[in-house]
């Protein structure tokens, strides 16, 4: 049974009917680990197929998979076949969870919204979309309005909701904590971010061992604008962007999992001191709705008083890897304040977002158990 399993909280909601079919697409890669995991033991979702690329089709999962957690590959994943991606063969899955690269998700992900899926995305494909969130449901858990507005407009039965690139989840999180409480005028971001971050077998080992590299394609736009549409608002035009800007400078650095972003921001109203800064992001509250459900981070965020934390070794696996830890906060000489957050890549940052935004859609009765 995987971390976040494990730190189910007692007051739960309980589902009353049969566990929900769901698929894995793309189920051998890193994050596609990751959702075997963290699905092994789910209270609420049964996995009923496991999709590859072509060349692992007929295969049974446990051959095909190079396994990369320490947790071991559970039983039943190693035994089901690896299927191609297409509706006909998810079993009769209702939702589907989508660990594809972004080409593959841009051409398959609406033929299954189409057919009455609901896929839970951690591909870039669709997030720029104005109808489709890129959800966090600790943060804009109201963002599934808009998905009435997506299946109007594109005449689906199911439909796309999105988590955020990895980097932005964590440091989306510290950032709506403080424009909750202080208002956000401009950020500066700097990340360094786990090899784990690029796949499998992801960056070559002779780049980046001992080594950093200051260059992560198509990510600082994605850090540069994702947060604003996260922190964004429902329209009856899809989501309007939050109106404060972002510097992001993305670097890929030595570290196995766990991304660690170093940020200065400026306020609209500063706090009075770094306490106040600290008592706001201590006391950040989930949305009702996603206040209560399996993969809840509990809590949203840890503030780390240690003057040399957070560090991902020892902090990324907080709250089984979803909860987002903030460190180091100070006052900044240039703007109002300073601090460091770690997030984990493949849970929060990925896999376990999407477990998370699952829930949302159960909860909000938009995805159907079967009857
Ligand atoms: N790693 C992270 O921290 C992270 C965080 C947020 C978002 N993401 C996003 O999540 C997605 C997956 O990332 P990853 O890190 O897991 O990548 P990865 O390790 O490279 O895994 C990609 C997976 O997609 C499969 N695949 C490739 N072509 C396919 C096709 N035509 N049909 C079905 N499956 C196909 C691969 O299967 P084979 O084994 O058959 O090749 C593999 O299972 C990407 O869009 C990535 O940008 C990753």
């Amino acid at each position: 049974m995987s971390p976040i399993s494990q730190s189910l909280n007692p007051s739960t909601p309980q589902v009353s009917h049969a566990p929900i079919p769901v698929a894995i697409l793309g189920a051998t890669g890193t994050v596609g680990q990751r959702f075997i995991s963290l699905l092994d033991g789910h209270p609420w979702f049964r996995v009923v197929a496991l999709t590859g690329s072509a060349r692992r089709d007929g295969q049974r999962y446990g051959e095909a998979v190079h396994w990369l957690l320490s947790e071991p590959l559970p039983a039943w994943a190693a035994e089901m076949p690896l299927v191609p991606t297409a509706p006909e063969n998810l079993n009769g899955a209702a939702l589907a969870f989508s660990a594809l690269p972004s080409d593959v998700a841009r051409e398959i992900e609406p033929q299954l919204a189409s057919c009455g899926v609901w896929v839970c995305s951690n591909a870039s494909a669709f997030r720029r979309e104005p109808d489709v969130p890129i959800l966090l449901p600790e943060i804009n858990a109201d963002h599934i309005a808009v998905l009435r507005q997506q299946q109007a407009n594109r005449g689906w039965k199911g439909g796309i909701v999105t988590n955020s690139n990895c980097t932005s989840s964590g440091l989306s999180v510290a950032l709506k904590a403080l424009d909750d409480a202080f208002g956000l005028r401009q950020v500066f971001a700097v990340s360094m971010q786990a090899i784990s971050g690029a796949g499998y077998p992801g960056v070559a080992a002779l780049d980046i061992a001992g080594n950093v590299i200051p260059y992560i394609g198509g990510e600082e736009a994605k850090v540069e604008w994702e947060p604003r549409k996260i922190l964004g608002a429902v329209t009856p035009e899809g989501i309007r962007l939050a109106d404060f800007r972002i510097s992001a400078h993305t670097n890929r650095v030595p570290v196995v999992d766990g991304h660690t972003v170093v940020v200065s921001v400026a306020l609209k109203r500063p706090p009075a001191d770094t306490e106040e800064a600290i008592r706001a992001l201590e006391a950040y509250q989930p949305p009702e709705i996603a206040r209560d459900l399996p993969s809840t981070p509990r809590p949203v965020i840890v503030v780390r008083r240690d003057p040399d934390r957070p560090q991902p070794r020892l902090d990324a696996s907080t709250g089984g890897g979803m909860t987002t830890v903030v460190g180091r906060v100070r006052p900044d000489p240039i703007w109002d304040l300073k601090f460091v957050v770690v997030s984990h890549n493949t849970v929060r940052g990925a896999a376990g977002g999407a477990v998370y935004n699952a829930e949302v859609l159960v909860i909000s009765g938009l995805v159907a158990a079967p009857a």
